[in-house]
């Protein structure tokens, strides 16, 4: 089995298996062949379009403890905040009248963000802004609590898995965190209408190749319209700070095979991966990645919402100019999956 073989399939739509998934993935043999494959796809069904996604991270406050993450409840060098409805408006307002037409609201699990509170700014949101989607992006929740959000007219939700293997899950999170939740509320996600995403880290401790092989085996049978993947990066006061952040070149080739095998997908260039490089971005689009997802969050809380160390801090100008320097364009749309 050569990783060259399992190219060829992906490219022809096939679906692969675990052991062909693990060949793409511990080789740079292919990587070459796998970005050029990748972005004659994503012309061939996207053109030169990226899709832009405001992001408005409304509370940095977490009931959770994951191991990996600057916002876990039990981090008290955590700066804490959270916006008010008229903050999240304002933001929404200014990326508006920049031709922003997704905005995500993004946030650790809030207490302080009822299921009643937030279906209330999905509302005004919706009502505001009439064409443009909202994407929530706040963790995990009942039934009963996302079916709220969707009557509230949210369109999409991200909840990255995290990993799909469950040995590996437990590692990364205190018990109290389930995989079979994590992975029951993703259905549910679907079951109710939501454009979904899912997706994970990549080098996060104690990650091996045979993991990364099942998150793509994991991918392949759910079929999300969004897969959120960045390397993981150390937060200086978590219990992970100590471990190395992963590889760039890894990333890239993950994309590479996601794109080929999700030709559809909704793939952001991640906010981690312009962390790890400054060319990072520009990368990810090369690659295959076709969304981007500026901060729009309110100046006073820009630096905050610490997940993870040194987190880049663009703005939307500077996305744009990246994006289009490597001749790429941004038009105004939802750009909603097809
Ligand atoms: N490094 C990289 N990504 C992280 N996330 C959380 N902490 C880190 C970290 N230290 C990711 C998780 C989460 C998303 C919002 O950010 O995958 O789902």
């Amino acid at each position: 089995m050569t990783a060259f073989s399992a190219l060829e399939k992906l490219k022809r739509g096939e679906t692969l298996t675990k052991e062909e998934f693990l060949a793409l993935i511990t080789t740079d043999e292919t990587d070459e062949a796998l970005r050029a494959a990748a972005q004659e796809k994503q012309e061939r069904v996207f053109g030169k379009n990226i899709y832009l996604r405001g992001l408005i991270e409304i509370s940095s406050f977490c009931k959770n403890d994951c191991f990996y993450c600057g916002l876990r409840a039990s981090n008290c060098a955590a700066q804490r905040y959270r916006l008010t409805k008229e903050d999240i408006l304002e933001s929404a307002k200014e990326g508006y009248a920049e031709g922003l037409r997704t905005f995500v609201l993004q946030g650790g699990e809030d207490p302080h963000f009822t299921a009643a509170h937030v279906a209330d700014i999905v509302k005004a949101l919706k009502a505001a802004f009439p064409d443009a989607a909202v994407t929530l992006s706040l963790g995990e929740q009942s039934e009963e609590t996302y079916a709220l959000w969707r009557r509230a007219g949210a369109d999409r939700y991200l909840l990255r898995h995290e990993t799909a293997t469950k040995a590996h899950y437990k590692k990364l999170h205190p018990a109290l965190m389930q995989f079979e939740n994590r992975m029951e509320c993703l259905r549910t996600l679907k079951a109710l209408g939501f454009q979904v995403g899912a997706g994970f880290m990549v080098g996060s401790p104690f990650q091996t190749a045979v993991h990364l092989a099942e998150d793509l085996l994991f991918l392949q049978s759910f079929r999300p319209h969004m897969i959120g993947i960045g390397p993981f990066l150390p937060q200086k006061d978590t219990p992970f700070s100590a471990f190395p952040a992963g590889d760039l070149q890894t990333v890239l080739r993950l994309l590479s095979i996601l794109r080929l095998g999700h030709e559809k997908v909704l793939l952001p260039a991640t906010t981690a991966l312009a962390t790890l490089s400054p060319v990072g971005r520009e990368k990810a689009i090369l690659a295959g990645a076709n969304v981007v997802m500026p901060n729009l969050s309110p100046k006073t809380v820009l630096g905050k919402y610490a997940i993870y160390d040194n987190k880049a801090q663009e703005s939307l100008s500077e996305v744009r100019q990246k994006i289009e320097k490597i001749g790429y364009s941004t038009p105004i749309t939802r750009g909603d999956y097809q």
